[in-house]
């Protein structure tokens, strides 16, 4: 069996067969968390359980991500898309996430949950430039307005590629490139 590797840069990159998963209430607060999410991001079950998701937020991220991820939850679909997170000890380690909302017995959401997995090396790069650019907006102008502008820089980048968002990000994935 593979295993995740450690680097001297802080990032742990994830073995291929392993899954991250987590579950939330409708606000966000995890309700579950697998063995590898607590050990990857260096908590206890205790330490995780009823705290907001952005727990293990990192900085690298740009809000217009979270913004469209929520908003496909809401409407009742499931979010495809690459994230950065941070762990306990300030490592930080990349995923390709499948965000999905928990519907009950009567058709109602009643949570979230998340499946984690290794994302490809030559997506990373690819992603991890976009969403730089991204942050970057973000912290010029403040406020909703430049998260605005930073979710147009993505769909900017996405028109030049010629493919909607879920499209781009599955290709990413599958394929490492666009
Ligand atoms: C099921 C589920 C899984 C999530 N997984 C993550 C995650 O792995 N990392 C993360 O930073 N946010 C995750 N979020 C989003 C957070 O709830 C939050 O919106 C995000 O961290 C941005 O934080 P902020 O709203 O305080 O800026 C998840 C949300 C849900 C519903």
């Amino acid at each position: 069996m593979s295993r995740s590797i450690s680097s001297q840069h802080g990032e742990i990159v994830l073995a291929d067969n392993e899954l991250i998963v987590s579950k939330t209430c409708l606000k966000g607060k995890i309700t579950y968390a697998n063995r590898r999410f607590m050990s990857i991001a260096g908590f206890s079950e205790q330490q995780l359980l009823q705290q907001p998701h952005n727990i293990i937020r990192h900085p690298d991220m740009p809000k217009a991500v979270y913004r469209l991820m929520w908003k496909t939850l809401q409407s009742g679909q499931e979010f495809f898309g690459f994230v950065k997170n941070l762990c306990s000890d300030g490592r930080y380690y990349w995923v390709f996430a499948n965000v999905t909302p928990d519907i009950d017995e009567r058709g109602q959401t009643r949570g979230y949950y998340s499946v984690r997995r290794k994302a490809p090396e030559s997506a990373i790069r690819l992603i991890a430039e976009l969403y730089q650019q991204m942050v970057t907006i973000e912290a010029s102008g403040g406020g909703r307005s430049s998260i605005d502008q930073s979710a147009a820089h993505l769909q900017n980048w996405l028109d030049q590629n010629r493919l909607d968002y879920f499209p781009a990000m599955l290709r990413l994935y599958r394929h490492g490139q666009l």
